[in-house]
């Protein structure tokens, strides 16, 4: 069975992230950027490893130059999003490639994309929230400034800040006056943390950042302690088990540990982190999990439930996007 139809919520996908490779081409074609380099033959985004995935995803980006590109991209994502079922969406968004950290700027990219996201909803049915994301391999100082930029725009679309990018860069209290400044504008906090580094960096964040979300933190899985510690503090984890096979953080779908967590209490959700690039969709994720773990249509009701108790929009968003997957 497929389970395309079935409603979903999705709370870790970037924005760039889920970019058609054919929509950066073109783009690309438009503009005569060449980054032929980072397709492959067949059309799909050319990439080793996750390091090299960042300058991939970096070259791509240099396509996206006006609030306009935003507003198409944000269209095109979300047209691939409804088509999986999702109904309720919360996207990472970064003032880096958004203006390159100017308030100014950064207000009219969020403008083109809010307004997007308020025609997909009218006409695809998907609602969408943004997060901003600054980007940890651009250190601290760019950090505080997309923090800056988030804190100017919080409320209504903007629900909330994270950070993304190569967690082998410095240590999360690095970026504490970010994650604080985010908080005291009111938004909810996220943080990609045990993707690529251990349980000690997912303690860490939780410490240091203090968010109410992980992405990935699939290596907390290692230490037993802490996986007590986040399922009694009821830290919802934002899986993305597709993205994390297809780069190599987990061997196997087999290995994945999202059974284990969630078996041992942790609130866990799913997501494709970056659809395209890792040639997933949420239907696909869906329909692998229930392969290999033999996870059932009760199962995903449960964990969109989670996802949508663990999501930044207001109680009113919330109870309309509930009676959306209570429809089913
Ligand atoms: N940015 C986009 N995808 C990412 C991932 N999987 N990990 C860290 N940063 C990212
Ligand atoms: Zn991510």
């Amino acid at each position: 069975m497929t389970f395309a139809s079935l409603p979903k919520v999705e709370l870790h996908l970037h924005l760039e992230g889920g970019a058609p490779p054919s929509f950066i081409a073109g783009l690309a074609r438009e503009k005569h950027i060449d980054i032929s380099g980072i397709f492959r033959e067949d059309g799909g985004y050319r990439y080793r490893d996750f390091a090299h995935f960042l300058t991939v995803y970096e070259a791509a980006c240099t396509t996206l130059q006006t609030p306009q590109d935003f507003h198409r991209l944000t269209l095109a994502v979300l047209e691939q999003s409804a088509a999986h079922g999702v109904v309720y969406s919360e996207t990472f968004l970064s003032p880096d490639f958004c203006g390159g950290g100017d308030v100014a700027a950064w207000r009219d990219y969020l403008a083109a994309i809010a307004d997007a996201a308020a025609i997909a909803e009218r006409s695809m049915g998907i609602t969408l929230r943004g997060i901003v994301t600054c980007i940890r391999h651009f250190g601290p100082d760019q950090a505080k400034t997309a923090a800056r930029c988030a804190a100017e725009t919080a409320g209504g679309f903007l629900t909330g800040f994270g950070m993304a990018g190569a967690e082998t860069v410095g240590r999360p209290g690095d970026f504490a006056w970010s994650f604080d400044m985010a908080r005291e504008a009111g938004l909810r906090l996220t943080c990609h943390a045990g993707e690529w580094g251990g349980p000690d960096m997912v303690a860490d964040t939780l410490r240091d950042l203090a968010p109410e979300r992980i992405g990935h933190g699939i290596n907390a899985a290692r230490d037993p302690a802490l996986v007590e510690r986040i399922a009694e503090a009821g830290v919802t984890l934002e899986v993305c088990p597709g993205s994390n096979v297809f780069l190599g953080a987990v061997a196997s779908w087999k290995t994945h540990p999202i059974k284990d967590l969630r078996d041992r209490g942790v609130r866990v959700t799913v997501s494709t982190d970056d659809p395209p690039f890792f040639d997933t969709t949420m239907t696909a994720e869906y329909d692998r999990l229930a392969r290999t773990f033999g996870w059932d249509e009760a199962d995903f009701a449960a964990l969109n439930t989670t996802a949508l108790d663990a999501a930044f929009c207001d109680s009113d968003t919330k109870a309309r996007i509930a009676k959306l997957l209570e429809a089913k």
